[in-house]
């Protein structure tokens, strides 16, 4: 298959246009960008669609798709009922970074939904990405554009290293405004659940809500995850990757002495004001006063570890604060849960 690759001037074409509509009335695949990540998008209406996502990703087929809508209004044609929190949440957040799951009804196939009842719905804020959704003329199912395990997309280079070649169109938006994916809440269950944490927080949504919601994004509820894509390896870089929670100074101490002794190649990750303390190669993930640059580079950085042909991998935690949050449920993944204290 040759990918073709379109860009916003090339979408005011009414020929592209009509390429594009095309392409996913015959179940093939668009890749298109939103504000959080690439998304690798098909007819969520056609289960032969989904079964190409999977397939072309390499994932599970029980990891469910989020559905992509360009219109609030258009939630109402899939789900079995809105609960007025709901209604507060997408009059807060839609479009944008927030991915709320309702009971699905029967015009989502299951293939869809990873055979569940509940719908991942959002509707994002990127133009792009909503001008393909209204071209498409349908709800687009669009999971993160990585191949399965793999970080997520954030570049047009992420993109093609993935998918050239295996997909019928990319469209380049440039690099994604956010970079971290969106923050996943389920609002089918009282009270209301965080899947995914993202650039939406907790203290956001209970500020909108005026009540106190649940964090389930870290916990494995008696062995059953209630979002399944919390259950599968994610983000891993080829090394051996170590979370190391502490100060600086002790961190630089712990590493600096394992690099006396080891051959293979050790790269550190840590924010730009602390790479002075590190005798290995040291990757900015941006300043500390800037975490919104830090979840902006955070996926290109860990692609990066790959190229960088890094072989031991440690990162230093940022905390919990605000966007860190996010920030280190991704490297604590990647990390395989594998934190050392210092
Ligand atoms: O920002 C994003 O959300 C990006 C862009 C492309 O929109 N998409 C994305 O999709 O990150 P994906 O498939 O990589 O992650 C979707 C997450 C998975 O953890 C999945 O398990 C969860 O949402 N999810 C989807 N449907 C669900 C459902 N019905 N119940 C619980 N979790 C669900
Ligand atoms: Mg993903």
């Amino acid at each position: 298959m040759k990918t073709i690759i379109l860009n916003k001037e090339k979408l005011n074409l009414k020929s592209n246009q009509k390429l594009i509509k095309e392409t996913i009335k015959a179940s093939k695949l668009v890749i298109f960008p939103t504000e959080t990540v690439y998304g690798i998008g098909a007819n969520a209406l056609d289960p032969m669609a989904a079964k190409n996502i999977y397939k072309t990703k390499g994932r599970p087929s029980d990891n469910p798709l989020i559905v992509h809508i360009a219109n609030k209004q258009d939630v109402k044609k899939y789900v079995k009922n809105i609960s007025p929190k709901a209604i507060m949440l997408i009059n807060a957040f839609w479009p944008g970074p927030l991915t709320l799951i309702f009971n699905k009804n029967n015009i989502i196939p299951k293939a869809t939904t990873g055979g569940l009842n509940t719908i991942a719905i959002r509707m994002p804020s990127n133009k792009l990405a909503q001008k393909i959704i209204k071209i498409a003329g349908v709800p687009i199912a669009a999971p993160s554009a990585n191949l399965s395990g793999k970080p997520s997309s954030t570049r047009l280079v992420h993109v093609k290293t993935d998918f050239m070649n295996k997909v019928s169109i990319i469209v380049d938006g440039g690099d994604s405004s956010i970079g971290l994916e969106s923050t996943v809440v389920d609002t089918s269950v009282n009270p209301i659940s965080i899947l995914r944490p993202g650039s939406i927080s907790k203290k956001m949504i209970e500020a909108t809500l005026g009540e106190t919601v649940l964090d389930k994004s870290a916990k494995v509820v008696k062995g059953i995850t209630k979002s399944p894509g919390m259950k599968y390896v994610h983000y891993k870089p080829k090394g051996e990757v170590t979370i190391i929670d502490g100060k600086i100074e002790d961190m630089a101490k712990y590493v600096n002495k394992i690099a006396n002794k080891k051959r293979e190649k050790i790269v550190v990750i840590c924010e730009r004001e602390n790479i002075k303390h590190f005798k290995v190669k040291t990757i900015s993930l941006g300043s500390i006063k800037k975490p919104s640059q830090m979840a902006h580079n955070l996926f290109t950085t860990l692609r990066l570890m790959d190229e960088l042909k890094a072989k031991i991998i440690y990162i230093h935690h940022l905390g919990s604060d605000d966007l860190a949050y996010p920030i280190m449920n991704r490297l604590i993944k990647a990390a395989g849960y594998k934190v050392v204290k210092v």
